[in-house]
């Protein structure tokens, strides 16, 4: 009786251990553990004197991009680079002096606002400030 009960709990468990090794990872695959991501509000961009006139950089804010634009007259513009549309990325047109979305032909002028296209509200601009060597770009609050 005692050989009965052990090899009856054995089993048990062993089934109870296969379900679990089973179940698991398609529990975790349904209902994926909250990732948070820590808040960037501050970021260095580039160092003063990487960007010519009339020339941008993409940098990373965060997990998202940004994008840091040095004007024809030498003044230092930033951005979110994510279209307001539906979210492409916006590259900076030299020859217009515009931020252009390549998806579906939206356009942005220097201040961020929307000049033609689909998208619905303006880039997300930034504080862009120099520190010692550095060009450091900071949401507005
Ligand atoms: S995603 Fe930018 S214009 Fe559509």
């Amino acid at each position: 009786m005692q050989r009965r009960n052990f090899i009856n709990f054995f089993l048990g468990g062993s089934l109870l251990g296969t379900c679990i090794a089973f179940l698991y990872p398609v529990i975790r695959y349904i209902l994926p553990a909250k990732q948070t991501e820590a808040v960037i509000k501050k970021i260095t961009a580039a160092k003063v004197g990487e960007l010519a006139p009339n020339t941008s950089k993409i940098f990373k804010f965060g997990s998202s991009p940004g994008i840091l634009i040095n004007t024809q007259d030498g003044e230092l513009r930033a951005f979110s680079a994510i279209c307001t549309h539906l979210t492409c990325s916006v590259i900076y047109e030299s020859d217009t002096g515009t931020l252009l979305c390549p998806c579906h032909n939206g356009r942005f002028d220097l201040r961020g606002n929307v000049v033609s296209g689909p998208p619905p509200s303006p880039l997300e601009s930034y504080i862009v400030e120099i520190s010692g060597e550095e060009i450091v770009v900071s949401k507005r609050d």
